[in-house]
C-alpha cells in the first residue's frame, strides 16, 4: 500500500516555512492504519520487544496499537509536570521550540527491549531524548520505528548505531 497517499503536506503550519505532514487522514482510514500498524508489528517481533516507549502525543497513537498487537506494555513519554508520580527526565530541541521529556522512574525495568515509536523524525531532538530516558532506566532500545522521516532534516545522524525503520521518506 502507498501510504503517502494517505499524508496531507499543509504548508506554513505551524510556523511559515514548515510543510506539516498531517497523519490524521492516515489514522482516518482504517485499512491505512491497520497497514502502517501491522509493518510495525513485523519489525517488532523479529527484534524480541519486551515493551513499547512513546512520546506524547504522535507517538501514543503508533505505539499502542502495536503494543495491544504484541500483548506488551506501553510506556508514555511525556512532557513536562504531566506524569503524577517520580519521574526521571531531560531537556531537548525541536525542529521549532525546546521542551523537557519524562517517563516514570519505575515504567522500564533494567534489561527490557524497548521498541520506541512515533509519528515523525525531523531533527531526532524528541527520539535521542526518548532514548536517553529509557537507557537511564536501564532498557535496552532494540528498534526505532516511524511513519515518517524527513530525510533532509538528517535526523538519523542522531540515531547512529540504532536499529531504525521509516515507514515514508521526504
Ligand atoms: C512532533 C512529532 C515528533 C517530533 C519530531 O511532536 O510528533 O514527536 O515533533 O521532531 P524532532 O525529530 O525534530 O524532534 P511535537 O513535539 O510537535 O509534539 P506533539 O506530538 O505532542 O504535538
Amino acid at each position: 500500500m502507498d501510504l503517502k497517499q494517505f499524508i496531507t503536506i499543509v504548508p506554513d503550519y505551524p510556523k511559515p516555512g514548515i510543510k506539516f505532514k498531517d497523519i490524521t487522514p492516515l489514522m482516518d482510514n482504517g485499512d491505512a492504519y491497520k497497514y502502517a500498524t501491522d509493518q510495525i508489528v513485523s519489525y517488532a517481533k523479529e527484534r524480541e520487544i519486551d515493551l513499547i516507549v512513546g512520546p506524547e502525543a504522535r507517538g501514543f497513537i503508533i505505539g499502542c496499537p502495536v503494543a495491544y498487537s504484541l500483548g506488551v506494555g506501553f510506556a508514555p513519554v511525556r512532557k513536562e509536570g504531566k506524569l503524577p508520580r517520580e519521574t526521571v527526565k531531560v531537556s531537548y530541541g525541536l525542529e521549532y521550540g525546546k521542551d523537557v521529556l519524562t517517563i516514570h522512574k519505575d515504567a522500564i525495568k533494567p534489561g527490557q527491549r524497548v521498541l520506541i515509536t512515533d509519528d515523525l523524525l525531523a531533527t531526532g531532538g524528541t527520539i535521542d531524548a526518548t532514548i536517553q530516558l529509557v537507557e537511564q532506566l536501564g532498557g535496552v532500545v532494540a528498534g526505532i520505528a516511524f511513519l515518517i522521516e524527513l530525510s533532509y532534516l538528517e535526523g538519523r545522524k542522531k540515531l547512529d548505531g540504532y536499529d531504525v525503520l521509516t515507514l515514508m521518506q521526504y
